[in-house]
């Protein structure tokens, strides 16, 4: 028997064909004698109907039946009796009278139903993948993922990018991350490392004058584990010649666009909104700001500079800030209630949550009396508060407050339901600072890799003042979540030896990690810089999923393992001594 459609495709204009559906049996139910399948593919589900009159052998054989069998089954289309059909599936109408009937491969039970609603755990569901992706929701996730790859294909092969696959086993990429290494059975005591993106290798095939590349590129990186992060990942990767920062913007754009409108059938606006990296910062406390709510963070120091409160004074006086949110319309909010935000804001990094109450043009607020009254009006006007409106203050340092009030912008928005459901806000975030200064370590760093182009007119600052350069860098924000990032590169060997000094790397570690990059660019570089949108990112937002571990086929867990495969795992004393390899005890 061999099947003549799918499970999800037969209507009322079928009845009468004769017919062969394959698939699982999802469901059996036994009615005063007849006993209907639900049969089930990837396409759908389709009711098939064992009558006792027709052939008892047949009823008994459907009798043995249970859920999760694989079966064939051939039989004739017909319309269902009046008041049976099922509205809410395409093949609602029909159902298939069984003729003939074959086992294909029993099944045991499953450990959980495969019901589209079931709520089961993350650990079962991943060690029985094949069964969780048996089901509706999880399988249609997949199938998006396909189309968003299909898209891309097509899109950038119209626009003239070529797609070409980069080695697995390479060298240390400069992202940062910890590597992944393999060691080397046929190089005693040498390691490859996975790439933790394409990246040196995009700009060499811009050398090689490839013009416009692309890939769908797998990247490992070992790093600590969150929500939308995972050791292995995918990268929308691209890279383009004789270009610059708008350019890619663009094309950024348009792809989103065209990824929207064919694979989930909605409209993006585009150009999306661009925000210099320190307004976003200023304005939202984070470089990755959600913006489908309003809630701003307001600097309110020089409004409240030389009041009565200590507090805000000592951290004012030693060069810190005071900002404010203005939660609309909560004043309403008892002690309890703003206990716990200020428990959360100390949670979140600051010392205390300060907060003001609007009432009509006074204010209620322990901290009241240590202001008068010209710097309450200040406040409530900068603020735009109204009566009834909630104003929750932090003092600290810049970094601490932003983080602080940033995130308890969100976790407020979060709990009183502000964010609304169902829309897209992307950003673009530009002109990030080129260097970040690590604490730790003493020294300038890459924020975002060392092969990034400062803005030509900064270029004078690498040496004497580091956190005055802009980089040529870009960022794509999804709803509050880094979706991409890119930059325009270095081309020319004399600025990234510079740069290379600036974050503490001599020509000998810069030569011993990057010297196939170096020599390449002292044949001719063109001009050039790239994007990578995180694919998983990416269709995690499309599919309204709460983790990128659902749009992956098979994810691993927080603790980087696969519990279906239980990867890693133990290996060999031999292939450990092939490779030169013992372990400690
Ligand atoms: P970056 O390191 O910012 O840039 O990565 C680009 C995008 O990849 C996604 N991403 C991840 N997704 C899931 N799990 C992870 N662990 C993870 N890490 C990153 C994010 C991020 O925006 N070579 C540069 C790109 C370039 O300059 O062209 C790069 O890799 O969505
Ligand atoms: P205190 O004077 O320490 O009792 O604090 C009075 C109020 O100011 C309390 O509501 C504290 O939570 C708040 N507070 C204390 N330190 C800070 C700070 N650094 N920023 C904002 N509010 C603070």
């Amino acid at each position: 028997m061999k099947r003549t459609h799918n499970c999800g495709e037969l209507t009322g204009k079928d009845t009468g064909k004769e017919v062969v559906l394959a698939g699982w049996v999802h469901r059996r139910r036994d009615h005063g004698g007849l006993i209907f399948i639900d049969l089930r593919d990837r396409e759908g589900i389709t009711q098939v109907v064992f009558n006792p009159e027709s052939s008892k052998e047949l009823h008994q054989a459907a009798q043995s039946l249970r859920n999760e069998y694989v079966v064939a089954a051939e039989g004739r289309v017909r319309n269902r009796p009046k008041g049976t059909e099922n509205p809410r599936i395409k093949t609602g109408e029909i159902e298939v009278e069984a003729a003939k009937l074959t086992v294909l491969s029993a099944a045991q039970t499953p450990p959980f139903e495969i019901e589209d609603e079931s709520q089961i755990s993350e650990e079962l569901r991943f060690t029985y993948r094949f069964l969780d992706l048996r089901r509706k929701p999880a399988r249609d996730k997949l199938i998006i993922r396909h189309k968003v790859c299909q898209i891309t294909r097509n899109f950038l092969d119209k626009e003239g990018f070529i797609e070409i696959e980069t080695p697995i086993l390479t060298k240390s990429t400069p992202e940062g991350a910890r590597d992944y290494l393999v060691p080397s059975r046929v190089n005693p005591g040498k390691f490859f490392a996975l790439p933790q993106s394409p990246q040196l290798f995009k700009q060499i095939l811009m050398v090689a004058g490839m013009d416009k590349y692309f890939q769908i590129a797998k990247c490992f990186r070992d790093e600590d584990l969150r929500a939308d992060r995972q050791p292995e990942f995918t990268q929308l990767d691209i890279e383009m010649s004789f270009i610059d920062v708008d350019d890619i913007l663009d094309l950024t754009e348009r792809l989103m666009k065209e990824i929207f409108k064919k694979a989930i059938d909605l409209d993006l606006k585009i150009p999306f909104p661009r925000l210099k990296h320190r307004e976003t910062v200023d304005r939202f406390g984070t470089d990755k700001p959600d913006t489908r709510f309003g809630m701003e963070l307001i600097d309110l120091t020089d409004t409240l500079k030389g009041g009565q409160f200590q507090t805000f004074e000592k951290v004012i006086t030693a060069g810190g800030i005071v900002k404010a949110l203005n939660f609309k319309g909560k004043a309403d909010l008892s002690r309890s209630e703003i206990d716990v935000l200020t428990e959360l804001a100390i949670k979140l990094g600051a010392k205390g949550l300060a907060w003001f109450k609007a009432g009509d043009g006074n204010v209620e607020s322990p901290i009241a009396k240590f202001f008068d009254e010209a710097r309450i009006k200040a406040m409530l006007k900068k603020t735009d508060a109204a009566k009834g409106d909630l104003i929750l203050l932090v003092a600290d340092k810049q970094d601490i407050v932003n983080g602080a009030l940033g995130q308890l912008r969100l976790a407020i928005a979060e709990k009183y339901g502000l964010i609304p459901k169902g829309s897209f806000n992307f950003l673009w975030v530009v002109e990030f600072p080129w260097f970040k200064y690590n604490d730790e370590e003493k020294r300038w760093e890459a924020e975002h890799h060392p092969f990034t182009a400062p803005y030509e007119e900064d270029l004078q600052f690498i040496e004497s003042a580091p956190q005055k350069v802009r980089a040529k860098a870009y960022d794509l924000v999804l709803n509050g979540v880094e979706i991409s990032s890119g930059s325009i590169r270095i081309h020319d060997r004399q600025t990234q030896s510079r740069i290379f000094k600036a974050i503490g790397l001599s020509d000998e570690e810069a030569e011993a990690r990057f010297g196939f990059l170096l020599e390449a660019f002292s044949y001719g570089a063109p001009p050039h810089g790239g994007i990578a949108p995180g694919l998983d990112r990416l269709i995690a937002m499309m599919t309204g999923s709460a983790s990128i571990r659902d749009v992956i086929a098979f994810p691993k867990t927080q603790k980087a393992v696969c519990f279906m495969t239980g990867a890693p795992s133990d290996v060999s004393e031999k292939q450990l001594k092939e490779l030169g390899l013992s372990l400690k005890k």
